[in-house]
């Protein structure tokens, strides 16, 4: 009787844990068995009405049994751990001969690049970096530079105005100005930075960059605007570039003058080796790369500084120009086009 019931409960037990068993139903199992409540527990106190003799034979098999169906539980459970071992070997394999995902190096745009080397080459000359606001108003980039009202000389930085009084900067010598206010000589400065016209071709940004320089102590020369230039310029070109200087004009500075260095292309030849006319110089042999000049004493009056007791010179120049011409590089708005095809050149 006992022993068939221990038959049944085999059978069972086996077709309840047979493949499929999940961990949940292990558990179960075990509870439902040899839990306090289960049905082997049932039968081991059953066994104490037995009459004796048959005791020893039941008693041995109903622990077989209960080894059996621990030993079936662990082995179940093995089994899971290990499928589940497998699974995520599978699932999270790296094919390690799979090319990897490219991390894209960045690369310094080309008009950083121009800038910072010329920032440099002033900066190991002994000048300090100052800067000014793009939104600036009229006193500063006009009026204080000795370009009052009507002044026929505004008519050449066509202006975006933000209101009556107040625009873009057409250029970086109002740093001056703000500088000069702020503090007193010796001064020796370069103001990097944006500034805006209203013009747009192939030469022409309606945003491009300048690099504003000046320099004010007691006794400055025109020989040091001339040894500073010309150094600056053989840092940035070419050792050998020669550079030249023409009277101009600037209403904020007196004498003025424009320098030209010779032609990258033609070597200020002027022509191509089959006797065209160069067409980065148009036949000239000289390119204009630079404004200059001594700054006018109406300049340092509106600062507040005594024109018979200081002179200093001051310049400008265009940050796209010189990298086009250094890189030789013929439409400006390739700068601004972000074209990962023009950029990729430079580094
Ligand atoms: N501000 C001038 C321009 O944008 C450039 C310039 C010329 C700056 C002569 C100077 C200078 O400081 O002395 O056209």
């Amino acid at each position: 009787m006992v022993r068939e019931s221990l038959e049944t409960l085999k059978d069972e037990f086996l077709s309840r844990i047979a493949e499929g068993a999940s961990e949940e139903e292990v558990e179960r199992l075990r509870i439902e068995y040899l839990g306090r409540k289960g049905k082997l527990t049932f039968l081991f106190r059953g066994f104490k009405e037995l009459p004796p003799e048959e005791r020893p034979e039941l008693g041995e098999a109903l622990n077989r049994l209960r080894q059996f169906v621990e030993d079936r539980l662990e082995f179940r459970l093995g089994e899971l751990k290990q499928r589940e071992k497998e699974r995520i070997l599978k699932a999270e394999r790296v094919d390690i001969t799979l090319p990897g995902s490219r991390w894209e190096r960045g690369r310094i745009h080309p008009l950083t690049l121009v800038m910072d080397e010329i920032i440099d080459v002033f900066l190991t000359m002994g000048f300090e970096i100052a800067r000014g606001p793009d939104i600036e108003d009229d006193y500063h980039n006009f009026e204080a530079l000795n370009m009052p009202p009507d002044h026929p000389a505004r008519d050449m930085q066509d202006t975006f105005f933000v209101s009556q009084d107040r625009l873009l900067r057409t250029h970086t010598s109002p740093v001056q100005i703000r500088v000069m206010e702020q503090r007193r000589p010796p001064l020796q400065i370069i103001a990097p930075g944006a500034v805006f016209r209203h013009d747009d071709d192939a030469t022409h940004s309606p945003m491009f960059h300048q690099v504003e320089g000046f320099m004010v102590d007691s006794h400055i020369a025109f020989s040091d605007l001339k040894g500073v230039l010309t150094h600056f310029l053989r840092q940035v070109l070419r050792p050998e570039t020669g550079v030249r200087f023409r009277p101009s004009f600037f209403p904020f500075t007196e004498p003025s003058a424009e320098i030209d260095i010779q032609c990258l292309l033609c070597e200020g030849g002027g022509s191509t080796s089959e006797g065209q006319p160069c067409r980065v110089c148009k036949g000239t042999g000289w390119l204009e790369i630079l404004g200059a000049g001594m700054i006018d004493p109406e300049v340092f009056r509106f600062v507040g500084y005594n024109p018979d007791q200081v002179s200093g010179f001051a310049f400008g120049m265009g940050v796209e120009r010189i990298a086009m011409l250094k890189y030789g590089i013929e439409d400006i708005r390739l700068f601004f086009q972000n074209d990962l095809r023009f950029l990729r050149q430079f580094s």
